[in-house]
């Protein structure tokens, strides 16, 4: 998502993000609590520090320890056919909170927001977030406690309640303010943000929460969705409701380096989920940012920058063994391994990665679309 009021270029300085955005830094206590409470050990993602902000996150384990449960939000703006690797990050990670927790979750696709802010006609947006559904389901989630909706589909009814409900509570000034709009914009951009405050409410799910108004939200989400969330959690107590709480993470780098967001104008910029193996090959040869040197004697003299190399920079989102990984980092940081070679690992896992997403993605049939975004009771909630 663009926001005008916090652009996503440049290098990312993410502690001052932490202190501008005024949310927490996700530390190692709460990740111990994390493996303690489930009984798993934590997902890479928080290991590695991916997810490495929230905003009462500490709550939410405080009720989950007193046996309260909580419900999962997250979505995606439907805006491009093909996913990019940075695209399932927020998913892999909400798939493991699903199972490590087990709780219901909802997954909000905007494919009105995409209409509105891209050139896509509302038929287009609307096709788009139905491909979108296959790849998420493509990452594992449970039809037994997810449910999946388009807004064009599902809005109305208890949950365009809650949307007016929390419009009527945000000023022109506030949302200006948030999201930088200006007088140029049309106005669906500014009646867009309660569309995506109100999953945060129970309420807004009477189907699946009826009788748990109380139930409180976690949104696993990436940084940049969280001025949406800042304007939610400023209108819950008015309006009588729990703040959602929020995991966010940092953002996956682009090939060409550690700049920011990956480009969608730019194929280069990023492996797709729909990349052959060649296509994965090359990208990563070609195109991958490396801190290694440039001749092989130099780097057995130098060694490699870890801090700006991107393909230790994947491993270390995809690379699951840590033990695997720190011997890479060592051999490669002090030059006893080249840069051909940690590309070469990194070329395996994703390809693995991505062969099996493919794979994943092919068996998800239309009724099984239909399954995940039917509007029905989930039949195993918290169990
Ligand atoms: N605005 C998000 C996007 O452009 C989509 C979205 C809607 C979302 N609700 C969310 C993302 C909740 C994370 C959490 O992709």
């Amino acid at each position: 998502m663009e926001l005008a009021g916090w652009q996503v270029s440049g290098k990312i300085d993410y502690d001052k993000l932490i202190d501008k955005f005024g949310c927490q830094r996700l530390d190692q206590s709460l990740i111990d609590r994390v493996h303690r409470l489930t009984g798993r050990p934590p997902h890479v993602f928080l290991r590695r520090g991916v997810f490495f902000a929230h905003r009462d996150f500490n709550e939410i384990l405080d009720a989950y320890e007193r046996g309260d449960k909580f419900y999962l939000y997250t979505g995606r703006g439907p805006s491009s056919e093909a996913l990019h690797l940075g695209h399932l990050v927020p998913f892999m990670f909400t798939k493991y909170l699903q199972d490590a927790f087990k709780v219901p979750l909802v997954i909000q696709l905007t494919d009105d927001e995409k209409c509105m802010w891209k050139t896509l006609s509302v038929e287009e947006s609307q096709r788009l977030a139905r491909e979108n559904a296959k790849d998420i389901i493509a990452c594992g989630f449970d039809v037994t406690r997810t449910f999946i909706f388009s807004d064009f589909d599902y809005v109305g009814g208890a949950f365009y309640k809650n949307m007016v409900r929390v419009a009527k509570c945000v000023t022109y000034n506030k949302v200006v303010g948030i999201f930088g709009f200006t007088g140029e914009d049309h106005i669906g951009k500014v009646s867009f943000p309660p569309v995506q405050a109100v999953p945060s409410f129970p309420s807004s799910f009477p189907h699946l929460f009826s009788g748990k108004e109380n139930l409180r939200c976690l949104i696993p989400c990436a940084i940049d969705q969280d001025p949406y969330f800042r304007m939610t959690r400023d209108v819950a107590p008015r309006i009588g409701y729990h703040k959602p709480a929020l995991i966010e993470s940092s953002f996956f780098p682009a090939l060409q380096g550690d700049t920011g967001k990956m480009s969608a104008s730019d194929p280069n910029s990023a492996i797709y989920v729909t990349d052959t193996p060649k296509e994965i090959k090359d990208k990563i040869n070609r195109y991958a940012f490396t801190g290694g040197q440039d001749t092989k004697e130099k780097q057995m003299l130098y060694g490699a920058n870890l801090e700006v190399d991107i393909p230790v920079k994947y491993l270390s989102f995809f690379l699951d063994d840590d033990a695997e990984l720190d011997y890479i980092k060592q051999e490669y940081g002090s030059g006893r391994m080249l840069t051909f070679d940690v590309k070469k690992q990194l070329i395996e896992v994703l390809t693995e990665l991505v062969e099996r997403h493919k794979r994943a993605r092919a068996a998800v049939t239309d009724e099984m679309v239909d399954a995940f975004m039917a509007v029905r009771p989930l039949p195993s909630m918290f169990s």
